[in-house]
């Protein structure tokens, strides 16, 4: 086996729903907070096509960089959320964004350089980075600036290795929504912004994020239809990509995708057409329940120094449960039957911590709030004992 996936680390969340799973199928209740992954439908008329292009058409292997009608209707989507339109003929569909990531790493990176990447981070990140190549310079923020990313840090790491900065804000685990200033900032600092902008549009408090699109056209944007539009399962996104890369990144797509699914690119085209109206309506429902979960986990003595503004995830202390955050995860799911993700998978700097995903309804919110409450005091007087012990 080749070392570069010796070099890859498993998705301890995985390893939590896996149990849950198991716990499920011999019968036991459990309540699903630990995947990044909204639980409802995709919207009506994404499944009302998807339905006929199967049922009727011969489908087919399309444009490797994506039906041209689907990448005019990104790019007018583009338009509408961020204020710039790019250039359809930089648009490459993939399938989902995780292989626009491959593609985007696997141009930039070659041994030995380095990529930036804020802490706590999206899990694959820092395994695309090895895997092809690269080394990853961490940028630790904190809860108690609400996870900020501060450019003069990055600044500071920045060196004539350094290829690109990675940025997702809206963030995955943190939930944490950069400001236009630092935004604009990182654009300016020289290496290209790769900007993940898979959970734009779920943003909340009056706030808006911004895309990197308005910004710098050396930057590299990666987006999909996942979390806006609940299409994880259709395997659909795109990234938009500068002039001087359109090429190669077309001959890799050519080479070792072909092209992302019809079925799913004609799906995605319903979802932009139709979707788009009703987004409005799920990012004030993913608020509420963001206020819902935030308030209920401070009631149960979790720390949240401030509230996450985006996506659809809680990154809360829970150092006062469990030191380990793997270990505290696996007993709240066998103790409680509530599934949530470690801190330990966002890297070390988050460890003492649990993400909590709200992409569930409020009904699920309430019961895994309800089971946790009388298993919480038990563990914490057990760390209050092994730090009077310490002491
Ligand atoms: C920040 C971030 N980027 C990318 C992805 C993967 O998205 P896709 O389903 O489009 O591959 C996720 C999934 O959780 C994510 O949280």
């Amino acid at each position: 086996m080749a070392s570069r996936v010796g070099s890859l680390t498993p998705f301890l969340v995985m390893e939590l729903m896996e149990r849950a799973l198991e716990m499920e199928s011999r019968g036991q209740s459990v309540v699903h907070l630990e995947i990044g992954e909204p639980d409802q439908q995709a919207p009506p008329d994404v499944r009302r096509v998807a339905a006929q292009v199967l049922e009727n058409e011969r489908s087919r292997y399309t444009d490797s960089r994506g039906l041209l009608a689907l990448r005019e209707a990104i790019a007018d989507d583009c338009e509408r959320r961020s204020g710039a339109r790019p250039d359809p003929a930089n648009i490459l569909v993939t399938s989902g964004t995780s292989p626009a990531m491959l593609l985007v790493f696997s141009l930039l990176l070659e041994p030995g350089v380095e990529v930036i990447v804020p802490e706590p981070f999206y899990a694959c990140y820092p395994n695309f980075v090895r895997y092809c190549g690269g080394v990853v310079v961490p940028v630790v923020t904190h809860a108690s600036e609400g996870f900020a990313v501060d450019p003069d840090e990055v600044k500071a790491r920045i060196t004539p290795r350094t290829r690109a900065i990675v940025l997702a804000s809206p963030a995955n685990p943190t939930g944490a929504v950069q400001t236009p200033e630092v935004m604009n900032s990182l654009a300016q600092l020289g290496p290209p912004l790769v900007s993940d902008e898979i959970y734009h549009g779920l943003v909340y408090d009056g706030r808006e994020a911004t895309s990197a699109l308005s910004l710098d056209s050396e930057s590299f944007v990666l987006d999909g239809f996942s979390k806006r539009y609940a299409m994880t399962g259709y395997r659909l996104g795109w990234l938009v990509a500068p002039d001087w890369a359109r090429e190669p990144l077309r001959v890799m797509q050519q080479n070792f995708f072909i092209s992302a699914s019809d079925v799913a690119q004609r799906a995605g085209m319903a979802a932009l057409q139709s979707g788009a109206a009703a987004l409005e309506g799920v990012r004030a429902r993913y608020e509420s329940h963001r206020d819902l979960m935030v308030k209920g986990l401070r009631e149960l003595g979790f720390g949240i120094p401030s509230q996450p503004a985006g996506a659809f995830y809680v990154l809360a202390e829970a150092g006062d449960f469990g030191e380990d955050s793997l270990a505290l995860a696996h007993a709240l799911l066998e103790k409680a039957g509530v599934a949530v993700a470690p801190g330990i998978d966002f890297g070390s700097s988050a460890e003492g911590m649990l993400r909590f995903s709200y992409a569930v309804s409020r009904s699920s919110i309430e019961e895994a709030l309800a089971r946790l409450g009388p298993v919480l005091p038990e563990l914490a007087r057990k760390v209050g004992s092994a730090r009077k012990g310490d002491a």
